[in-house]
């Protein structure tokens, strides 16, 4: 029979039914489907319940990033990442802020903007004060959609309105910034531009399209600073070539985005272990970069008065505690726990300070003796076992491919044969 993605109803099915369709489909072996039917601290009903038409659990290593001091508190942060080096990159660049008091955060507060675009009206500049009349009962009425939050001491604050020209004509939109305290407030406030809808188009006489959140959450920033003393960090040279790294990034975009891709391996590794959306801190990172029309590094490094090496970080960061997987997923409840936050602020305070430590990290590497010995050692292992060795041969496998600086499956399979020889 030919072979068909057009399943029906395969949401419906239970977990067996489903695993079996996708095993004929793909021609999975038994032992792959016995991989996919095991739980983790993520079982499958939660998991179904996350997501759709679900056939089992992906898991990823969860590291401890140690020796990080944040605005004078110790932290242990979980980092969930699949990329060898980086949590230890992470606990050697927080070690050596310690010196100096670790890492200062900052952030504007949990503060997001709901866009509503509308169209089909005759003067923008018109609309834009109609609408502005009435604030608030905008105000109001997306309040009125979350008493909880209310209660909490967010929801919508004010509105602000552009008025973009389009190949279409005038297009209004309007922005609800709203406070959404430990939510990341992507249902919060979709739910109040949705409710905004039909009143607005009333009002203007225009036609509503998009209701949804802007990932550019310039409003929910954090700031990171950072000063590594220059004995700690190995001399002069390196605060030298640290700053150079940045200069080479704020003037070359090919270069700020691997610079920015080093920030994120931190920053994204604790968004993932507390369950938030990757995609969404991702997406305002990059365009916050690009902001000022042209790609630029996230990071600053320069250095004080006496030449030891400081450095900042901003960014966005909409990450939340309460609602989404962060309090379903049980493994990113515990990753929580470990860090020990309070709030959705503090969460995205440490994630910009882990930011700014894996930045500080990959550029000392890079400027010194480069990223490869730091990253093989760890590679090396997958290498071993990818070529087939098991318990101690592992280790021994891997130390003589990082010695002979070839780091490849068909070498360790001949280091195997020899030591199996011997
Ligand atoms: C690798 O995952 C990250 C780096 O490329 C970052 C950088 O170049 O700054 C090492």
């Amino acid at each position: 029979m030919e072979k068909t993605s057009r399943i029906s109803g395969f949401h419906k099915m239970e977990w067996a039914e489903r695993l079996k369709i996708v095993q004929s489909f793909s021609g999975l072996h038994n032992d792959d489907v016995k991989l996919l039917q095991k739980e983790g601290a993520l079982n499958f009903e939660t998991a179904n319940r996350m997501i759709e038409n679900v056939i089992g659990t992906l898991q990823l290593p969860i590291g401890i990033a140690m020796n990080f001091l944040i605005n004078g508190k110790e932290y242990l942060v979980p980092m969930a990442i699949e990329e060898p080096s980086v949590v230890a990159a992470a606990s050697n660049a927080a070690r050596l802020t310690r010196d100096k008091g670790g890492f200062f955060v900052t952030s504007t507060g949990p503060v997001m903007i709901a866009q509503i675009q509308l169209v089909n009206i005759a003067d923008g500049n018109a609309t834009r004060m109609v609408l502005f009349e009435r604030e608030e009962e905008i105000l109001s009425i997306a309040n009125s959609q979350d008493p909880m939050l209310i209660g909490l001491g967010g929801g919508a604050k004010r509105i602000e309105i552009r008025v973009l020209s389009t190949p279409m004509g005038d297009m209004v939109v309007i922005h609800l910034v709203v406070d959404t305290r430990d939510a990341m407030g992507a249902n919060a406030v979709n739910t109040m531009a949705e409710a905004l809808a039909p009143f607005i188009e009333e009002w203007t006489g225009g036609k509503v399209y998009l209701r949804i959140l802007s990932n550019l959450a310039d409003k929910r920033l954090v700031r990171a600073r950072t000063t590594v003393d220059k004995k700690s960090l190995g001399g002069e040279e390196i605060v030298e070539g640290i700053i150079n790294a940045y200069t080479f990034a704020a003037a070359d975009p090919y270069r700020a985005v691997t610079h920015n891709k080093g920030i994120m391996n931190g920053i994204i590794a604790v968004v993932i272990a507390t369950g938030n959306d990757t995609r969404a801190i991702e997406a305002g990172a990059h365009a916050y970069a690009a902001q000022s029309g042209r790609y630029s590094p996230l990071s600053t490094w320069g250095k004080d008065a006496e030449g030891n090496l400081v450095g900042t970080l901003e960014l966005p960061m909409a990450v939340g505690l309460v609602g989404g997987a962060t309090k379903i997923n049980p493994g990113s409840q515990i990753a929580v726990k470990i860090l020990g936050v309070q709030s959705a602020i503090e969460l995205g305070e440490i994630i910009g300070a882990v930011g700014l430590a894996q930045n500080l990290a990959a550029l000392r590497a890079l400027t010194t003796e480069g990223i490869q010995k730091g990253h093989m050692s760890l590679h090396a292992k997958n290498i071993a076992v990818m070529a087939g060795a098991t318990g101690n041969m592992i280790d021994e496998v891997a130390k003589r491919l990082v010695l002979d600086k070839k780091v490849r499956v068909d070498r360790a399979k001949e280091i195997l044969k020899e030591l199996s020889n011997e």
